[in-house]
């Protein structure tokens, strides 16, 4: 079915930015076309242009007109957490009084303290819970979503939220596109020895009995002092290697242990946080592929510093942004507020932010057929009911995302 979508006040296609594969980007890289028109079929775009250039040679089965809209590339969270049990509100009024994240984490709290939450929790509970959070999360226009496992933490609670992100992925598709990340190396539970040995006894078995089953998108971990170290992110690198699975990393959160050079030489899809990151990591990164994926809510809330945003773009990184919607860190599952808030605080151009959430966020999921709004792309939007982009994060907090309720091409 042929589709036509027109008279949007603009149509902001990102072409500059596909172009230029997300790197040093301005805000002439939006691309916007003005009184912007589009025609795409169930599985690509046809056409991009003014409305008084649709082209006749066409044919057309259903139209639409989009007065007062902008239409743009579909917003991708490409870094949540959004399956787990319990919260961890008690923790947040601790820290306000003066306790740190990863002194509350040593006392048992943090991610062993959701970890419980979440075997307390059957997988029906699960899945309901994850179901209410994706269509929160798609309120704001987000479409694609990328969901890590981590909080079961044992062989059959980990295996089980895998297959629950797999059910909620059909649950939602084509609407939605889900991404699944096996995280079981998240933290280490304290009935084992060390990392090493939870390496050994649940992770790297449970992804190889898991991968057969093609369920698992990218493996991830967090490498941190006190939770995961270059040994063991090595050998998750290989065990995915060998299945075809890639890679997407926790680096440089609290410490600057050289997570984003050892992701880099790893070829990474992304590697994520990267609060501590020095020269020679952005340096590793400006040479590779690897998306730097920063996730400013989590500074935010923890009142940490946050990442060196600006060294990493003017060298070339390609950058993305995630929510890291989690309970600890980062509480919060709107990827468009944290975006705004972002923006002054990293001093990126609109062109740089907006790559962030739409192209570069897709390619930190390997999805390199979509993020702009060009023919031979995926035709995956996201609509907002605004005249200009620059509404959109201006009205921070607020939502004129109309995705859901008019667009059902995704
Ligand atoms: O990305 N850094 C590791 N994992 C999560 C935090 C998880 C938690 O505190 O529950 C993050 O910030
Ligand atoms: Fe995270």
């Amino acid at each position: 079915m042929t589709t036509l979508y027109k008279d949007f006040s603009q149509v902001v296609t990102l072409q500059g930015a596909h172009q230029k594969d997300g790197r040093l980007l301005t805000p002439d890289d939006l691309s916007i076309i003005n009184d912007g028109a589009v025609i795409f079929d169930d599985d690509k775009i046809l056409w991009v242009g003014k409305t008084k250039d649709i082209p006749q040679d066409i044919t057309i089965d259903t139209t639409q007109s989009f007065k007062g809209h902008a239409l743009l590339p579909e917003l991708v969270d490409s870094h949540t957490h959004c399956v787990f049990g319990g919260n961890r509100s008690v923790e947040y009024g601790m820290r306000l009084n003066g306790a740190d994240y990863q002194d509350i984490a040593k006392a048992g709290g943090g991610i062993l303290a959701s970890m419980k939450g979440t075997n307390d929790l059957s997988r029906k509970e699960l899945f309901e819970l994850g179901r209410e959070r994706i269509e929160r999360i798609l309120s704001y226009g987000v479409g694609t979503i990328e969901i890590k496992s981590g909080y079961g933490l044992n062989y059959e609670k980990e295996k089980e939220l895998t297959e629950v992100i797999d059910e909620l992925k059909k649950y939602f598709a084509p609407r939605v596109q889900i991404f699944n990340t096996f995280m079981a190396a998240h933290a280490v539970p304290k009935d084992y020895n060390d990392s090493h040995a939870y390496m050994q006894q649940v992770v790297i078995p449970l992804l190889q009995e898991l991968a057969p089953r093609k369920i698992i998108d990218a493996v991830d971990i967090f490498h941190e002092e006190g939770y995961f170290d270059d040994a063991d992110l090595k050998f998750l690198a290989e065990a995915a290697t060998a299945l075809k699975i890639p890679l997407k990393t926790h680096v440089d959160e609290f410490t600057d242990n050289k997570g984003a050079k050892l992701s880099a030489e790893l070829a990474a899809l992304s590697c994520d946080h990267l609060l501590c990151t020095e020269k020679d990591g952005i340096q590793a990164l400006a040479k590779s592929k690897t998306v730097a994926t920063l996730l400013p809510g989590t500074g935010f809330f923890l009142g940490k510093p946050q990442a060196n945003a600006r060294a990493l773009l003017d060298v070339g990184v390609k950058v993305a942004i995630g929510s890291d919607y989690n309970p600890g860190s980062c509480n919060c599952d709107n990827l468009l507020l944290i975006a705004s808030i972002a923006a002054p605080t990293y001093k990126m151009n609109l062109g740089e932010l907006w790559a962030a959430i739409t192209l570069n966020a897709a390619h930190a999921l390997g999805l390199t057929d979509q993020g702009a709004i060009l023919p031979g792309l995926k035709p995956r939007f996201s609509l907002f009911k605004v005249n200009q982009i620059e509404e959109i994060t201006y009205n921070w907090g607020r939502n004129y995302s109309t995705s859901n309720k008019s667009i059902t091409a995704r």
